[in-house]
């Protein structure tokens, strides 16, 4: 069944969320550098309570954080703002929310994990329909959450770099990857940020 996020966030079942943004968004800017994000605007989609946003916002960037969850927009907008970010309640797989919209950047974090598997190929196709030739998908991906054997059901649900690499060839090409060496504590080694360029062919149709 799917999780019903809506509800996570009003009655405060939010393991997920650190109180602080993810370690590896700021190892990512610190190697790549902040022109990285193409001078924005940047979009974070499955944002949450937006502490990556404000990394971002903080470097200047027009930076936009998406949720479905009116409860987590409504946390993240009382939270004292880092620059020119700014909060939506919207669906990231959902073309009507899309359209007509262009961002210069997308940073990723716990939100490919967090939707079912068999809509990551509309994931991949949402952030090609979002940026233009040249524009940058980066992401920290979470590829193991559980252990070998350990009985669960996601979200989190588990990837691999091969089939990131896959979900996002027919629109992107990678140019660089690693395993980030910042991490929440019992994250460390599960995780990959992965740097993806839009290429100038293949639209979405
Ligand atoms: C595991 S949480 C991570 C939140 C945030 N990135 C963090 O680390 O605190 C996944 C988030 O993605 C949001 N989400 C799930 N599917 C979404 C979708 N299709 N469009 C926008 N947000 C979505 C959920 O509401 C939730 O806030």
């Amino acid at each position: 069944m799917a999780r019903d996020w809506e509800h996570c966030y009003r009655t405060g079942e939010t393991p997920w969320d650190k109180g602080m943004a993810a370690p590896p968004l700021e190892e990512m800017i610190g190697r790549a550098g902040p022109a990285l994000f193409r001078n924005g605007p940047v979009l974070v989609p499955g944002c949450g309570l937006g502490h990556d946003v404000r990394v971002i916002a903080a470097l200047g960037l027009e930076t936009l954080g998406l949720d479905l969850s009116e409860t987590a927009v409504a946390l993240a907008r009382g939270i004292q703002p880092a620059g020119r970010e700014s909060y939506e309640t919207g669906d990231f797989l959902d073309p009507a929310w899309a359209a007509g919209r262009r961002c210069a950047a997308i940073w990723e974090h716990t939100c490919f994990c967090a939707i079912d598997p068999s809509l990551r190929d509309a994931y991949a196709s949402a952030c090609a329909a979002l940026l233009d030739e040249g524009g940058i998908l980066c992401g920290v991906f979470y590829l193991t959450p559980h252990d070998p054997g350990e009985e669960h059901e996601g979200p989190p649900f588990e990837t691999s770099i091969e089939e990131l690499e896959r979900r996002f060839s027919p629109w992107f090409e990678k140019i660089d990857g690693w395993v980030p060496a910042a991490a929440y504590p019992g994250r460390e080694g599960r995780e990959w940020i992965g740097i993806f360029r839009r290429l100038p062919h293949a639209p979405v149709a």
